[in-house]
């Protein structure tokens, strides 16, 4: 694995495997990896012959100043886990290449509606610093590919939606939840969980998968929301949001919807935690 924060050796080495005939993949993070890390860059070198990985923690899309702070950094260790990776190139880009102008004055990506709402609702100004961003990285490693984890459900259809209005010709690919042995699903900020906690918050799968499972046999949005809710703050959860949405727009669903995901942001104590579980439904014909 090599390892470059210079954009310069960035482009020759990727220049070089595209001029070799190779496909690229990029796989974006913030560090702090974990196995949901690891299976994108897997899947990202299933599909292609050379990964890009980026590790960079984007100030932009911290809507809190304590959050960016504390955000757990832990580059030797994740230096270690990316050596039994297929990973070609490890990227740490410093904050002035990205944001040369300042953070102030960088050109923004502001796709609306879509970064408004739920995430973009009790974080404002978070879905611009990710589109600017992975604008950014796209631009500057210019991947055939690019992974994202559907654990950022919404944050994976902004990306899908950024790279179809922009005309940017990166194929983007969505990799289902990784989960710990108990449904947690893997987070960098996991690490900020008491053990007490940690236990306590595999009840947000639990709550999902039984709001999966009413919605299959039939239970209407509004009962299963509202089960959901109940259940969680009888269990200590402080809930931001728990809504059944469309699958593709992130849209409240039409009666006739298929394709749902029901997303959650919870908090435990002063951790937050993002999850979200698919369901496709089966309609009756008639
Ligand atoms: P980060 O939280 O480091 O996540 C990097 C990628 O890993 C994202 O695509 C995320 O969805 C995915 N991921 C995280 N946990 C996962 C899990 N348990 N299962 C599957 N995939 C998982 O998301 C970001 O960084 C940033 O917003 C970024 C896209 C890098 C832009 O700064």
């Amino acid at each position: 694995m090599r390892e470059t924060q210079r954009a310069i050796e960035l482009r020759s080495m990727v220049r070089g495997w595209h001029q070799a005939g190779e496909r690229v993949a990029l796989v974006p993070t913030m560090g702090h990896l974990h196995k949901g890390h690891l299976r994108l860059i897997e899947e990202a070198g299933r599909r292609n012959d050379r990964v890009v990985v980026s590790l960079f923690v984007n100030p932009l899309q911290f809507d809190r100043q304590d959050d960016l702070d504390t955000y757990p950094r832990s580059l030797n260790e994740d230096r270690k886990k990316l050596e039994a990776t297929p990973v070609d190139l490890l990227f740490l880009p410093p904050l002035d290449l990205i944001y040369p102008y300042g953070l102030e004055q960088t050109t923004r990506v502001h796709i609306p509606r879509l970064s408004e709402i739920l995430e973009g609702e009790y974080r404002p100004g978070h879905f611009i610093g990710v589109a600017t961003v992975i604008c950014k990285l796209f631009q500057l490693v210019q991947p055939d590919d690019a992974l994202f984890g559907e654990k950022d459900f919404q944050q994976l259809l902004l990306i899908q939606r950024m790279v179809q209005d922009l005309h940017i010709p990166v194929c983007i690919h969505g990799v289902p939840v990784v989960r710990a042995k108990d449904g947690l699903a893997l987070s960098s900020r996991n690490s900020r969980l008491t053990s007490t906690q940690k236990s306590l918050a595999s009840h947000l799968y639990n709550a999902l998968s039984k709001a999966r499972d009413l919605l299959l046999t039939g239970a209407s949005v509004d009962a299963v929301e509202k089960a959901a809710t109940e259940r969680l703050q009888q269990d200590g959860f402080r809930l931001d949001y728990l809504t059944v949405r469309h699958a593709e727009d992130m849209a409240v669903p039409a009666p006739d919807d298929i394709e749902l995901v029901i997303v959650a942001a919870v908090w435990l104590g002063q951790v937050r935690l993002l999850d979200c579980v698919r369901v496709k439904l089966i309609k009756n014909c008639g």
